[in-house]
């Protein structure tokens, strides 16, 4: 694995990043010049900059890549933040202020050297059609590839740490995460949440308090692009109608869950219409959004047409779910039966697309 990269010729910025960069645990390779730099850049998982340099590399035109910050001391001039907009600079992070920030930063990065999970939405094409335990079911199945998170984004819903047999470990749940401003470390709120093993769930607090509404967008931004660089796959179970398109637009996928039935097929229809017209970043064409379809009726190739989107995984009802539940075991009590198959399917198509695109 190679290490961060610290461009800077700054001896006094250097010495602070490093100090900051030991801080965190991470240990970086330093660029003192931009030959070197360049060699480095598109093979580092991420990259800070020093003001110092970043004129003269702009004026190089590296390739675009991901992970790209700035660092600089006080306040940084027109020169610096149009040079930071030509290398594709997500922030600009003034010395000394900054630091804290730039602290959570490095610690994320050595965490997650480079990486986004991918993000999948589930949502019921009508009610009840069992998106939140297709949700909570692809969270198990992804967790025995890699961290996963369920987050509950249905205040309405049953709570997926319920589900999933969590609701009594401890952990972080949407209302301490309400008041989050700034940066949200990868790795903190990964241990901050209740887990089982390599999963973990996000959801509401016990009883009635908190569960009335998300968190404001920028709280709720924030925690989600945490999740994801902290989790191979992060799962949102979503609410049907408003307030979905926001976070809708966080997904790479968006399954919605059917039932083969006249009633199922039409309500489905609607709400995928209504949300590809609400542009929540939604295109039909661009298989975005698909279907999983839940029991035995009309075809899975009619309901295609019908809806017209692709069908990603179809399953007939498994049996004995409640009773997992029940026993707090989560909806994919085992690796066989038509869930797990379904989950498994879906998984693995919508990380190809994933790749693909
Ligand atoms: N794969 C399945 N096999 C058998 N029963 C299922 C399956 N999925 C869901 N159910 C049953 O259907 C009911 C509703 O499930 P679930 O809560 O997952 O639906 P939902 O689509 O999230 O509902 P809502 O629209 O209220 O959010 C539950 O009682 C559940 O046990
Ligand atoms: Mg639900």
């Amino acid at each position: 694995m190679t290490a961060l990269l610290l461009i800077t010729a700054d001896d006094l910025l250097l010495d602070e990043l490093l100090r900051l960069a030991a801080a965190a645990g991470a240990a970086p390779e330093v660029a003192r010049d931009l030959s070197t730099a360049l060699r480095a850049w598109s093979r580092a998982p991420a990259v800070v900059v020093g003001a110092d340099l970043l004129v003269g590399l702009a004026r190089m035109g590296p390739p675009r890549r991901d992970a790209v910050h700035v660092v600089g001391w006080g306040s940084a001039g027109e020169d610096v933040f149009r040079a930071g907009l030509a290398v594709g600079a997500e922030h600009v992070v003034e010395l000394p202020d900054g630091a804290s920030w730039l602290t959570t930063l490095l610690t994320d990065l050595g965490d997650d050297p480079g990486g986004r999970g991918l993000t999948l939405g589930v949502l019921s094409g009508s009610g009840g059609a069992g998106a939140t335990t297709f949700a909570c079911a692809l969270g198990q199945a992804a967790a025995d590839i890699g961290p996963a998170l369920v987050v509950d984004a249905d205040p309405l819903g049953p709570g997926v740490d319920r589900v999933l047999g969590m609701e009594e470990k401890p952990g972080v749940r949407w209302p301490d995460l309400a008041h989050t401003a700034g940066r949200l470390g990868s790795r903190s709120l990964r241990e901050a949440l209740p887990r089982r093993g390599a999963l973990g769930a996000l959801s509401w607090a016990p009883g009635a308090a908190g569960r009335a509404a998300m968190p404001d967008p920028v709280a709720v931004r924030e925690v989600l692009s945490a999740a994801a660089r902290g989790h191979q796959t992060v799962v949102l179970d979503l609410p049907r109608g408003a307030g979905s398109a926001e976070l809708i637009g966080r997904c790479d996928e968006v399954l919605v869950v059917v039932t083969p039935s006249i009633t199922g097929i039409a309500s489905a229809a609607r709400l995928v219409d209504s949300l590809v017209d609400r542009g929540g970043g939604l295109g039909a064409d661009s298989g975005q959004i698909a279907l999983v379809v839940r029991g035995t009726g009309v075809s899975p190739d009619a309901i295609a047409r019908t809806v017209g989107l692709p069908v990603r995984a179809t399953m007939t009802d498994q049996r004995g779910l409640a009773e997992a539940i029940d026993l707090g075991l989560g909806p994919l009590r085992s690796r066989r039966g038509p869930l797990a198959r379904a989950t498994a399917e879906a998984l693995s198509l919508c990380r190809v697309r994933a790749v693909a695109a």
